[in-house]
């Protein structure tokens, strides 16, 4: 089995390619190394990668890449790369958002219609819900983003949606709730507060600290993605959660604990493109593919601050990133 991973070097990317690797599938990776956050750090997240003869990587933007030479072979399209972040994507940024998020996808899909495809996975978000009136969120509530980032995700799944309806591309669409674990983004909020507090700096949380998410453990959505590439559903959406909704202030505890010292936290503004609240209905996915995460918080975040001792990430200022 041949598989596509797009953004192969980023936090999930990395992870997923690893355990295709594992089942012996062979892997192309495509990674631009897009500088939202340090190539030192996507570098890192091949080592183990590059070490493996069924893994092969392309160092080059979607925007660009001659497609028509890649997909010949490929039996799955693993489509991560994107311009993440919700709180970024206001401004003059958002034109990277549209570019990579959902010009991207379009290319990669009016390409992927000419070819044999057994599945087309595409990474979407649960930013896609908004400011949700009811929780849990299900795959067939309304949908208002509150953020430009979520209007770029909802774009791009509308159109892995409509190639699946018109030419028979067949997708999957998986909204990933917050995800955690090592290697995740320095952006995201687990990586600042446990770096911060292992370097005895104050950590900034945005609100009150009682803004709750459904957060999912990076191996849990490795699971998801592959059992929903091998499953029979086509033209599908799914919501893929942790099954671990907390608020902020009491996941900060739990790093606290796990760290074994106290935060000093200041609290500011809530920031322009949040949703206050974040939690997944799974019983789509359970049904189809049986998804069930398996790692609880405490667990996920101690591998997490295991990661960040061990790296020498921590020895890079902030601005570094
Ligand atoms: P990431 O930034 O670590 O990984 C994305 C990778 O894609 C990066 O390595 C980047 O260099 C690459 N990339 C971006 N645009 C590209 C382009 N045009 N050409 C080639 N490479 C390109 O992000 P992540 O957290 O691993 O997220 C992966 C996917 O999952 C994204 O689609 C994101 O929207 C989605 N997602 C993530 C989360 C989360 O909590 N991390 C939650 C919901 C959805
Ligand atoms: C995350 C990812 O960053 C998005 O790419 C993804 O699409 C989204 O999940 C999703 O689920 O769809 P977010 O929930 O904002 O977005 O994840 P974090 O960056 O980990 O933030 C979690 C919470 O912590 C947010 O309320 C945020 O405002 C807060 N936060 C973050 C802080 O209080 N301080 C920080 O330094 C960082």
């Amino acid at each position: 089995m041949r598989f596509l991973v797009t953004g192969a070097a980023g936090f999930i990317g990395s992870h997923i390619c690893e355990r295709l690797l594992d089942l012996k599938c062979e892997v192309i990776g495509i990674d631009s190394f897009t500088d939202f956050y340090s190539r030192k750090v996507k570098k890192s997240n091949l080592e183990k990668l590059r070490e493996n003869f069924n893994f092969s990587f392309i160092h080059e933007n979607l925007m660009t890449v001659d497609l028509f030479s890649v997909l010949p072979g490929v039996d799955y399209v693993i489509h991560l790369a994107a311009q993440a972040g919700v709180r970024s994507s206001w401004g003059k940024d958002f034109k990277t958002y549209s570019d990579f998020n959902i010009l991207v996808t379009q290319k990669l899909l009016e390409i992927s219609k000419n070819f044999n495809l057994k599945k087309f996975v595409f990474a979407s978000s649960s930013s896609v819900y908004g400011d949700s009136a009811a929780l849990p969120m299900t795959e067939g509530d309304i949908l208002r983003p509150s953020s430009p980032y979520g209007v770029s995700k909802l774009a791009a799944e509308n159109l892995v949606t409509l190639y699946n309806k018109n030419f028979g591309v067949p997708t999957i669409s998986l909204r990933f709730f917050t995800v955690y674990g090592p290697r995740q983004r320095p952006d995201m909020a687990f990586h600042r507060f446990i770096r911060s507090i292992l370097r005895n700096e104050k950590i900034e949380v945005y609100g009150d600290g009682e803004q709750t998410r459904d957060f999912t453990y990076v191996s849990d959505i490795v699971d998801a993605v592959i059992a929903a590439a091998q499953s029979d559903a086509v033209g599908e959406i799914v919501n893929i959660g942790g099954g671990s909704t907390i608020t902020l202030n009491k996941a900060i505890k739990i790093i606290e604990k796990g760290i074994g010292k106290k935060a000093e936290i200041e609290y500011l503004g809530v920031q322009r493109g949040d949703v206050p609240h974040t939690k997944a209905n799974i019983k789509k996915a359970k049904k189809l593919f049986e998804y069930s995460p398996k790692v609880k918080l405490p667990e996920g975040i101690i591998n997490e601050i295991n990661w960040l001792k061990g790296d020498n990430l921590l020895c890079r200022s902030a601005q570094n990133f």
